[in-house]
């Protein structure tokens, strides 16, 4: 199982975790993979609290950061006018949110719920300054969602030594990519959870490491077991990149009990990919809300970062009262990114139970495979 990231980064199994959660980046890479903190939920502060603490707990092992700098939004670097952003949003979105909210029976917040932004990190303003205190931390790699980091910030990782990874649903995404200087691949496939293409893992992967060779790729998007890892390894890949199945981690205070619960129910079939998150093709699970949103009655998504900020309040309360109001309809229209995967994600388990699964299953794999 030693693949070249794993000799590279040191890892006793090619498995990098991407999750919002700091317990569950420590735990994964204590256990011999590499957990890589997703940024794009926190403020530029939290983070720096995160990973003050990820160095405090994670015994030296190798970890990294996730930023989102998407290479087309609606305000690209600019600075941030928060009103008039809010302008932005039409009428008939804003109506079809609160007509929904209705139908559903889904009181406001009360004053004591906790509020979430209605911008996270995903607009570059804001990731350029989690990208700056990310690199003042021991991190080994620093990952983009959504196209090419910007030049000068694959520079400033490279300049200490930090390798540059970046997420490719395609073949042409992957050779903009090492064109812009990204070190390592992550070819990702539809069935992954999140931002996510149109080409399945089992075609993306080849075509994606035969076209960057020699450069690393990591395999995403329906990894959950040691067998499926080693497809990955199969497919030319140094190794699999896996979100969804840490949503269920033990560890994982990010996600709510209320969506776990959601999680470990569904199916495979039960997830879709819909612009209703944040305006970009996101795999989540199908509930009445995205399907509201992609059905004919709907006004259509905007672009990102508009159609999370036009429906962060109602998302607060659906999570609220789901998780708060009994019997509430709320329930019925929570949601999560979450990949195919999710059929497979059937119990709450602690992460390092999971990485070592998935290490045991994988080598008796490849092991069986050489008979
Ligand atoms: C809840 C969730 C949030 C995600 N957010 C991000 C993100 O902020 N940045 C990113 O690079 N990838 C993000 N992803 C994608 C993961 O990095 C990863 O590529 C994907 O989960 C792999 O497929 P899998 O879900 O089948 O394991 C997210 C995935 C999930 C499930």
């Amino acid at each position: 199982m030693k693949s070249r990231l794993a000799k590279e980064f040191g890892l006793r199994i090619p498995l990098f975790a991407f999750t919002n959660s700091p317990e569950v980046v420590v735990a994964v890479s204590r256990a011999g993979g590499m957990g890589v903190l997703g940024a794009v939920a926190y403020s530029a502060d939290e983070l720096a609290k995160h990973l003050d603490w990820i160095d405090a707990n994670i015994g030296g092992r190798p970890y990294g950061v996730d930023v989102v700098m998407p290479a087309s939004s609606a305000i690209g670097e600019a600075e941030i006018d928060h009103e008039a952003l809010q302008r932005m949003i039409p009428e008939p979105q804003r109506r079809f949110v609160g007509e929904m909210l209705e139908r559903y029976q889904v009181p406001p917040l009360p004053a004591s719920a906790h509020v979430y932004s209605d911008l996270p990190s995903f607009v570059n303003a804001l990731s350029r300054a989690q990208v700056e205190i990310a690199l003042t931390h021991p991190i080994k790699l620093l990952a983009n969602a959504l196209g090419p980091p910007p030049e000068d910030v694959i520079a400033a990782a490279h300049k200490q030594g930090i390798k540059v990874a970046a997420l490719a649903g395609s073949k042409r995404h992957a050779l903009k990519q090492r064109e812009a200087g990204v070190d390592i691949i992550v070819a990702q496939g539809t069935e992954a959870g999140g931002h996510t293409g149109e080409v399945s893992t089992m075609v993306l992967v080849p075509e994606v490491v035969d076209a960057v060779a020699p450069a690393p790729v990591l395999a995403a998007g329906g990894i959950g077991s040691g067998r499926q890892l080693a497809a990955a390894l199969a497919l030319g890949a140094d190794g699999g990149w896996t979100g969804s199945i840490w949503l269920t981690a033990a560890e994982n205070k990010v996600t709510p009990p209320v969506v776990k619960e959601k999680l470990v129910a569904a199916g495979s079939r039960d997830t879709v990919r819909s612009r209703a998150m944040t305006g970009k093709p996101a795999r989540q699970l199908k509930t009445p809300w995205t399907e509201a949103w992609d059905g004919k009655e709907s006004p259509g998504t905007l672009p990102l970062p508009l159609q999370f900020m036009a429906t962060s309040d109602a998302i607060n309360r659906i999570h609220y009262h789901a998780a708060n109001t009994p019997d509430s309809r709320a329930k019925e229209l929570l949601g999560s990114a979450v990949g195919q995967i999710v059929g497979r994600m059937n119990a709450v388990r602690p992460a390092a139970e999971i990485v070592e699964d998935i290490a045991g299953e994988c080598e008796r794999t490849l092991a069986g495979l050489r008979e």
